[in-house]
């Protein structure tokens, strides 16, 4: 049995659907019993619900009974997060969340060695982005003995969910962390920019916090790892310069306050972003090497992979005999050449240097 924490969200509709679709078994749990009566009687099984708060712990453990899998999608996960982690660990069942905050991955270093004790694995950030590089650059370490390493996301049209948008503010005021030399150190967010090269032309981008600072280095004994995300022409310009400052004021008491009015809109994001295309680019040095090699990730529709990523992540996970276990990254589950196929059928496309 999968439960399915944080299910009426955006990604958690689209992550209902999927399990539907696979024809897995799931149960869908959040914090709204109405909303989730609701979203029950429009999926095709009828799953049943659980009613748990992530701010209220003690009415988090029914998640873990009779389940093999908890799929977060509850976010902010800096806020949210970590005691749906802590209790997965002790309890040895196995965690799988969307998330892209920094910060909140790092932490869950101290729940490896539970995880381990209680034979789980814990799996935050298997969504599209972090996912598909994630075993994108598996594969290139298997052919590779890389050093220095930069990922840049590309996502042009894409409309991001509320949930996104309060992500991100929370790790730009979180995730104040930088792999250089080796080793993690304190650097303030989005302090620099740089140019591109894209199918599509060149593109402006700034350094972003993103969990593969942190996941890399976790798996592999690298030297630098930096991950940037595109934007305008304009803000390759003032970002730099503005968003440094923008995330010390996030830290302030007048950033909770804008934190709580961008909480408080309603907005809605169209169910379908199948036609929203991205590109990611990886690029990767050995010790010995002065140029670049390239990567290359093509595809559409970021929302509805991260959906497919869970899915296939969860699928796979059911049907495995022998799983890993403590604090893991995407490819140490997912197998790069069967995980490479699976996208493929979803119109991805992977080229390698
Ligand atoms: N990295 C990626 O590519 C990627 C892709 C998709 C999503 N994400 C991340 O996944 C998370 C969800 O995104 P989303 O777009 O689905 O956001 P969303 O539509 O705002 O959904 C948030 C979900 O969290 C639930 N929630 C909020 N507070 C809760 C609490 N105290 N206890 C239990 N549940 C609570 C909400 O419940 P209610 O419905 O009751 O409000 C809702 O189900 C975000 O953190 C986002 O950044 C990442």
């Amino acid at each position: 049995m999968i439960t399915l924490f944080g299910a009426t969200g955006y990604t958690g509709r689209k992550i209902a659907r999927e399990l539907e679709l696979r024809g897995l078994p799931y149960r869908i749990a959040g914090r709204s019993k109405e909303r989730l009566e609701q979203l029950s009687s429009t999926l095709p099984s009828r799953p049943a619900f659980l009613v748990a708060d992530a701010q209220q712990s003690e009415t988090l453990p029914p998640l873990f009974k009779d389940t093999q899998l908890l799929i977060n999608c509850a976010g902010p996960f800096t806020d949210l997060g970590e005691k749906v982690v802590q209790m997965a660990s002790f309890a040895g069942v196995n965690y799988l969340d969307t998330t892209n905050e920094l910060g909140f991955v790092y932490r869950l270093q101290t729940y490896h060695q539970m995880a381990k004790t209680n034979h789980c694995f814990l799996l935050p950030a298997c969504a599209f982005e972090i996912a598909l590089s994630d075993v994108a650059i598996a594969k290139i370490f298997q052919k590779h003995p890389v050093q220095h390493l930069y990922v840049v996301y590309h996502t042009p049209q894409t409309n991001i969910s509320k949930g996104t948008r309060l992500s991100a503010l929370r790790s730009l005021t979180t995730s104040w962390i930088g792999f250089q030399d080796g080793s993690w150190s304190g650097v303030v967010p989005a302090g620099k920019s740089a140019q591109f090269s894209f199918s599509t032309g060149n593109r402006y981008a700034i350094q972003i916090p993103s969990t593969e600072i942190f996941s890399i280095p976790w798996k592999y004994p690298v030297r630098n790892v930096e991950v940037w995300m595109t934007v305008s022409r304009e803000w390759g310009f003032w970002g730099p310069v503005l968003l440094p400052y923008f995330a010390r004021f996030m830290r302030s008491i007048a950033g909770k306050w804008i934190y709580s009015l961008t909480a408080s809109r309603r907005e809605s994001v169209p169910e379908d972003d199948q036609n929203n295309p991205f590109e990611i680019l990886i690029g990767f040095r050995e010790k010995t090497e002065q140029a670049w090699r390239q990567a290359r990730i093509t595809g559409k529709g970021p929302y509805s992979l991260t959906a497919k990523i869970a899915g296939y992540a969860a699928f796979f996970s059911l049907k495995s005999s022998s799983l890993p276990e403590g604090l893991i990254t995407p490819s140490t589950l997912l197998q790069p050449e069967a995980f490479f196929e699976e996208m493929h059928s979803q119109g991805v496309e992977f080229s390698f240097d």
